[in-house]
């Protein structure tokens, strides 16, 4: 490479990338991992996202919880964000969403699932709660996160700078409109605020897995594997992070061979 040129696709040592066929194939490797690592009653600090990504995962730990009974005493949970406004109990909260998708199906105890909340009245209140919260449980062991389809992770949206601790950010409107689903169908009802993990925070995780499935997702997962750390992509920066591993399937896959 001459030097000061631009950096070129080479991909980053340190991120393994595994290919899956299928989303559900995918899904159930992971679930496996996750749920190898609860083994015995062991304790286990995850973050967690919502959305459709981990949607096949959730149903897979929720079925292994089931059929292995999975002993959830000593996990404790961050999910990576919340709608700014929503909270427990609103039908389009992703409190809601987590506990229609996972909490009702296996026997976390209600302490041990931590949550920003949207409602609250000083968001940076909230923000700096949050941020002892996950230092106070020893810090985040494993984070599993997808990726919008602008790069962003957690609703660390592209941008000239990034903040590194959780915050109360703006979301872009691609994102608000990929979020529509969740809202029924109605992409004005997506608030425009959103709490979020910072990249820091994420960062500081021991161990970090990315999931994307599906054509819309091999663009943002190129740029965050095969181009330069950018804020402008903010999933290129766990290029930075010693141990990240991106699960993908055959769409995603083709598209980095
Ligand atoms: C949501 C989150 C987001 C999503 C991303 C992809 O908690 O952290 O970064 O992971 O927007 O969303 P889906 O999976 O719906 O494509």
């Amino acid at each position: 490479m001459v030097c000061g040129s631009r950096p070129t696709s080479t991909y980053p040592s340190s991120v393994v990338v595994e290919a899956f066929a299928a989303e559900e194939a995918l899904a159930e490797v992971l679930a496996g991992r996750v749920a190898a690592r609860m083994g015995a009653g062991r304790p286990l600090t995850l973050g967690l996202p919502t959305g459709r990504t981990p949607l096949a995962l959730y149903a897979a730990l929720a079925r292994m919880t089931r059929s292995h009974r999975i002993d959830w005493s000593a996990v404790r949970t961050f999910n990576l964000d919340e709608f700014v406004g929503l909270g427990a109990g609103d039908p389009h909260s992703y409190r809601t969403f987590m506990e229609r998708h996972l909490f009702d199906h296996v026997a976390i105890p209600s302490r041990n699932v931590g949550f920003l909340d949207g409602r609250a009245v000083d968001p940076a209140v909230e923000c700096a709660r949050y941020e002892r919260a996950i230092r106070a449980a020893g810090g985040l062991d494993l984070v599993l996160l997808g990726i919008g389809g602008n790069g962003h992770i957690g609703f660390n949206e592209p941008a000239d700078a990034l903040i590194a601790q959780t915050h109360a950010t703006t979301l872009d409107e691609p994102t608000r409109a990929a979020n529509a689903w969740w809202f029924g169908g109605n992409p004005a009802a997506v608030p425009h605020q959103a709490l979020t993990m910072g990249v820091g925070t994420i960062l500081s995780a021991t161990e970090i897995v990315l999931m994307a499935t599906g054509a819309a997702k091999i663009a943002p997962v190129r740029a965050m594997l095969q181009g330069p750390v950018t804020t402008r992509v903010p999933a290129s920066l766990l290029q930075l992070h010693r141990n990240v591993r991106v699960m993908v399937d055959a769409d995603v896959a083709a598209a980095l061979a």
